[in-house]
């Protein structure tokens, strides 16, 4: 058993199953699981309903200042079992999973003023150590310190056809070619910024997982896991 509770950074590109990962270690470990990537989409829909994201362009300045207003929050659900995220107390989960989101967001999570927000919000809730947070820029930015880190990675044909499955699970009408187009595109826009891109951190421990079933991702990952806890 660790001495003391870790922190676990989970970083990789657009659906390549990090939060499924990271949540089943959480409830393993007994750990909060923390979902920024959530956190970058509530900041995109709120400025989607603010009308300062337009037919797909950013006004910086306009989102910049209207950040003191933005109230993002999450609550743990009982029945899921999961934290849901809040925009001033109103229950986003579900919408900020949408494709109009998704197609927005990378722009939205490239502005400086953004990151330096959220960055700062993620490591107030990484002090009491116990944490597993997935994202982009984890093991590189947020949680340096992390002592544990993973990078996730598939193939994008992979990544594009699980995400289809979920969507269409959730009722989503799209279509595998637009989903395609939405995992390459985040992934050029999350590796090319200029802020925190998303890239491996050295300490990390990569994981392609196109040939993997979650179980044996699962396996890998808490067996490490728990590797881990016996030498810090
Ligand atoms: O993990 P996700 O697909 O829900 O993340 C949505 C977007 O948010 C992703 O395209 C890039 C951005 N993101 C980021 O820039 N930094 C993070 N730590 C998490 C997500």
């Amino acid at each position: 058993m660790a001495k003391y509770r870790i922190n676990i950074a989970i970083d990789g590109h657009s659906s390549a199953g990090k939060s499924s990962m990271a949540k089943a270690l959480a409830k393993e470990l007994n750990y909060v699981y923390v979902d920024t990537g959530a956190m970058y989409r509530g900041v995109t829909l709120f400025a989607m309903k603010e009308r300062i994201v337009l037919n797909g362009v950013v006004d910086e300045q306009a989102l910049e200042s209207a950040l003191d207003r933005l109230f993002l929050t999450f609550r743990f659900n009982p029945n899921t079992e999961c934290s849901e995220m809040y925009l001033g107390g109103v229950n986003i989960e579900k919408e900020i999973r949408s494709m109009e989101v998704a197609k927005n967001v990378s722009l939205v999570a490239k502005i400086p003023a953004v990151r330096d927000k959220l960055v700062a919000k993620q490591r107030r809730m990484a002090e009491g150590n116990g944490i597993v947070m997935d994202g982009r820029d984890i093991g590189t930015v947020v949680l340096p310190n992390a002592e544990l880190k993973f990078f996730m990675t598939a193939d994008p044909e992979v990544r594009a056809w699980r995400r289809l499955s979920e969507l269409q699970a959730n009722g989503k009408n799209v279509t595998y070619n637009e989903v395609l187009e939405n995992v390459l595109s985040r992934d050029r826009i999350d590796s090319e910024r200029a802020v925190a891109p998303l890239k491996q951190a050295k300490d990390a421990i990569v994981i392609d997982n196109s040939n993997l079933t979650m179980e044996e991702q699962y396996e890998f990952m808490l067996n490490i896991t728990k590797k881990r806890m016996e030498e810090v």
